[in-house]
């Protein structure tokens, strides 16, 4: 099948950058991106797009309303499409069974039966969503169930490595680019049409064909792992502690070997993300649902480990004010789960700044991308607090740093952002109470010159000398 049109339903954080960067290398393709949601595909048409991501502004403005287009109009965006992408949310169960670990595929089902619905000659339906494994066989049935005659689908799976703040960059050059479908005459066909779309910029060598059931299972398996690294150097940060080891010094030792590579050995204050612990748990859920409870129980650790070091970090913030936070001023500087994207999914922030809230304390927050409602839809969600009146008082959102800080007993970094590293510490030092902490959640800082200034520093996986032990001589004079 020559795939002239393309519909992608869901413009998220997948959906809407993937799609913009297919048109803008395929100019002989249309490619249209529906929602449901009509505030979010008036953002796709406006300057102000729903998501940052470095280059994606460029990209969208130099093909919007050329072969690109965002609209509501889900039924039409279906009928005239050869192919669909299905880019839905797939969040984890808050209820019922798999409540906390399997995966809603509510929307996936939703968007299964728009499809059949509304589809009026044949389709390749592709799954790009993270889903567990077998979903495919799920969106087959309910397209099955409700053929139409001389309607005919071939279900794909195509999972979607982006990482947001890298999203442009990974969908131009992606290190590989992976295609599941049926082993039968039809699904190789349907398979083939698809990698002729990569093939507009990706090298073929890039494109990896396999069965749907591989294909769901390795988007799993990649994001298990790269999880799996960041607790695993997390838990050898906490034994650094202990021993006077320096986590960033065993990561670049253990990282210089090739078998085990450099990347993702970042110890920090946890993982954050809408994959990481959806993934994971998804997993996990999966094998307990194969009666595979020592491989659920393994890829669960990752998780508790992940948990234990978001607890493990604010526990030290507590310990070190003096075992109480009650009403004290502490500056979180970041809340987005990661650098360069507005995305608060899961952010570690979140945990850190709930456990202080439990405490009573006075939160400050500065983030130079999350907006303010942003925070506190975070904050509100009744699994963090369900006392909205609380964290209306306690919470504070401020748009400059310095603001942030004054009066504060401490700055706790809770994200890796660039611009925290260029502030001039001597006047945060300067406006804020006495002993000033600073908590490097991502060891992003120069400690030993906010040392020299006279703070307390804390961080990941490293001891360092005290401000009482080792003060400038204008401190103690
Ligand atoms: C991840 C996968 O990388 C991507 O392939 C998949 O498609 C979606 O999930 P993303 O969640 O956007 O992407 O960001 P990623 O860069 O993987 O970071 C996830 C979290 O891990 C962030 O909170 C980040 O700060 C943290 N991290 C990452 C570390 O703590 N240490 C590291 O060394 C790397
Ligand atoms: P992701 O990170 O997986 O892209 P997002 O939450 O950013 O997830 O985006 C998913 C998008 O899918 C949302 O904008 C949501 O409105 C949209 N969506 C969910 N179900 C449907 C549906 N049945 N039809 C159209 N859009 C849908």
């Amino acid at each position: 099948m020559t795939i002239k049109k393309i519909c992608c339903i869901g413009a998220g954080y997948v959906g809407g950058p993937s799609c913009s960067v297919i048109a803008y290398k395929c100019p002989d393709i249309t490619v249209n991106v529906v929602d449901l949601s009509v505030q979010r595909i008036a953002q796709w048409n406006s300057d102000t797009l729903p998501i940052f991501e470095p280059g994606l502004d460029a990209i969208v403005k130099q093909v919007r309303n050329k072969n690109l287009f965002f609209s509501t109009d889900i039924t039409a965006g279906i009928k005239e499409a050869d192919l669909i992408f299905i880019c839905v949310n797939t969040p984890t169960k808050s209820f019922g069974l798999g409540k906390g670990r399997a995966a809603d595929l509510k929307y996936i089902e939703s968007a299964a039966r728009m499809i059949a619905k509304d589809a009026t000659q044949s389709k390749i339906v592709v799954e790009k969503s993270t889903v567990p494994v077998k979903a495919a066989e799920s969106i087959s049935n309910i397209l099955r169930a409700n053929q139409k005659p001389g309607v005919k689908y071939q279900v794909l799976s195509n999972p979607e490595f982006l990482a947001e703040g890298t999203a442009v960059k990974d969908l131009l050059e992606p290190d590989r680019v992976l295609i599941g479908g049926e082993q039968t005459p039809e699904g190789l066909q349907a398979i083939e049409s698809l990698v002729w779309v990569y093939q507009h910029w990706v090298p073929k060598e890039n494109v990896i064909t396999m069965n749907t059931w591989s294909s769901e299972l390795s988007k799993l398996a990649a994001n298990a792992f790269l999880a799996q690294r960041i607790s695993s150097i997390n838990a050898m940060s906490a034994v650094c502690e202990c021993t006077g080891a320096d986590v960033s010094e065993v990561a670049h030792a253990i990282g210089t070997d090739s078998r085990i590579g450099n990347k993702f050995l970042k110890a920090s204050v946890g993982f954050g993300g809408s994959c990481f612990q959806k993934d994971v748990l998804n997993l996990v859920y999966l094998c307990e649902c194969l009666n595979l409870p020592e491989v659920a129980a393994y890829w669960q650790q990752v998780i508790n480990i992940n948990e234990y070091q978001r607890r493990r970090f604010a526990n030290r913030i507590i310990e070190c004010l003096f075992n109480t936070v009650t009403d004290k001023k502490i500056a979180i500087f970041g809340f987005s789960f990661k650098k360069d994207t507005g995305d608060t999914r899961e952010s570690a922030a979140i945990y850190i700044t709930k456990y202080l809230l439990d405490e009573g304390a006075q939160i400050r927050i500065y983030d130079p991308k999350v907006e303010t409602d942003q925070i506190f839809r975070e904050l509100t969600h009744p699994m963090i607090c369900d006392d909205e009146e609380k964290v209306k008082r306690l919470v504070t959102v401020c748009n400059d740093p310095y603001v942030t800080a004054e009066d504060s007993y401490a700055i706790v970094i809770c994200t890796e952002w660039d611009e925290f590293v260029t502030y001039d510490y001597k006047r945060l030092y300067d406006t804020m109470l006495k002993p000033a902490y600073v908590f490097d959640g991502r060891l992003i800082l120069d400690h030993e010159k906010l040392i020299n200034l006279g703070f307390h520093v804390e961080t990941i996986g490293k001891r360092l000398i005290r401000a009482n032990v080792h003060r400038p001589i204008a401190a103690t004079n």
